[in-house]
């Protein structure tokens, strides 16, 4: 349970509140690469933090991230016209390239007005098939922090992107509870529940996919460079062979999650207190299909998410599409993993208040999440940098397997110890 302040300065990502000032920090995606394919592609408004900018892609391929609203007198660019080489505003037809450098100003002919201004631009990259921008203070800007899918072949990588309307900590919070997995995601963890019989699930990109029937795992922290890894045990069989799933927590609100041959990376990106871009990242060493992954987390359905605006769209208007006629075979009715998730985290609400929550030790890893967040908020209110900004993130993973007698469940990603700080 956390009192009403906690909780607010847990979720409230606005400019000024202290989550908020604490998240400037970071880098972060804005949009997909895919959503700015080509050059000169459309604008595309883009909110983070409670802030609206515009993402552009100039005529050579850059990417610029500008305020959305133009230096002159306030008309959006999301509207304007990208061509021969920068962001062009419909209203006086002021002209910027993706560094804020303004290049026409066509009803002020003179030069001199436009030499003295420059718009508001931010620092940009391009990696991983993610558009990253960074918001924060200029003399703070740190360190990119890489991490390992964008080490990965673009055919070895699936980028996806998918817009919920609620608060990010509900997502965040989901992602790094263990115990759900097992029964949320009942039908892809546990196949043969019905007959209660355990047949693991084969399909290898599967991230829910469990090697055990145990509902009640054990549960172990430690604190990292990048926030926290924890594992789940679970037990295999009666004389004591345990099945350990190791998860990280990245601050401020990343997560790993393996699955038997791919790893699932997923950013829940706050846009504002009650709207949040989840990014799912799936990588591995061998080809992996968008289509497979799309209908794998139940994103299939059109009535209720849109590949081009990544908008996710299931609500109360029909319970989010769960078909009580299918419950009979499946544990909730809905389709696929995201799915559950995403229907979960909405129907708390926009923005859940947790002064009425009753939690337990299966809950161990939220309370760690919420502890570390307002440790790296209170970082940064001491004038200390926040936890894990700025460090090398490829060695982060994730794993699920079986822990051999005696061996201790840190080994199994033994790269989270060499990650430090930059
Ligand atoms: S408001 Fe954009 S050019 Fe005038
Ligand atoms: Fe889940």
């Amino acid at each position: 349970m956390l009192n009403r302040e906690d909780n607010a300065l847990l979720c409230e990502v606005g400019p000024g509140t202290p989550m908020g000032r604490m998240m400037r920090r970071y880098w972060h995606p804005v949009c997909t690469s895919a959503q700015l394919a080509g050059a000169d592609a459309p604008p595309l408004r883009v909110k983070l933090l409670g802030e609206n900018y515009v993402a552009f892609r100039d005529s050579h391929g850059d990417v610029g991230v500008l305020e959305e609203l133009c230096m002159h007198r306030g008309a959006s660019l999301a509207l304007g016209r990208v061509e021969d080489g920068g962001l062009r505003c419909l209203y006086h037809g002021w002209k910027f390239d993706v560094r804020g450098a303004v290049l026409e100003t066509p009803n002020q002919s003179d030069p001199k007005y436009r030499a003295r201004m420059k718009a508001p631009a931010f620092p940009v990259r391009e990696e991983g098939g993610l558009v990253w921008a960074y918001v924060g203070p200029k003399e703070l800007q740190p360190e990119f922090s890489r991490y390992a899918f964008m080490e990965a072949e673009p055919a070895h990588r699936v980028v996806l992107r998918v817009n919920v309307a609620c608060n990010y900590l509900q997502l965040v919070e989901g992602g790094e509870d263990s115990s759900h997995v097992g029964v949320l995601h009942t039908n892809m963890a546990r196949p043969g529940w019905k007959e209660n019989d355990f047949l693991p699930n084969a399909d290898v990109v599967n991230p829910a996919a469990l090697a055990s029937n145990d509902l009640d795992p054990a549960l172990k922290m430690e604190e990292t460079a990048f926030g926290f890894q924890y594992v789940a045990l679970r037990k295999i069989d009666k004389v004591g062979v345990k099945n350990a799933r190791v998860v990280p927590f990245i601050v401020p609100y990343g997560r790993v999650i393996p699955a038997p041959a791919f790893l699932f990376t997923v950013l829940e990106v706050p846009e504002d207190d009650t709207h949040t871009s989840t990014y799912i990242i799936v990588h591995g060493h061998a080809p992996v299909s968008e289509d497979k992954i799309v209908e794998l987390l139940g994103l299939d359905d059109t009535r209720y998410y849109d590949r081009k605006t990544c908008a996710f769209t299931a609500s109360w208007a029909d319970a989010f599409g769960q078909s009580r006629e299918r419950m009979k075979d499946s544990w909730t009715g809905l389709r696929g993993v995201e799915v559950e998730d995403a229907a979960i985290a909405l129907s708390q609400g926009p923005l859940y208040d947790r002064s009425k929550e009753h939690l337990v030790p299966a809950d161990q890893a939220v309370m760690r999440v919420r502890r570390v967040l307002l440790d790296s908020v209170r970082r940064v209110m001491d004038d200390k940098p926040p936890i894990g900004v700025g460090v090398d993130l490829r060695g982060v993973g994730a794993c699920d397997a079986q822990l051999e007698d005696g061996a201790s469940w840190q080994d199994l990603v033994p790269t989270h110890r060499e990650v430090a700080a930059a």
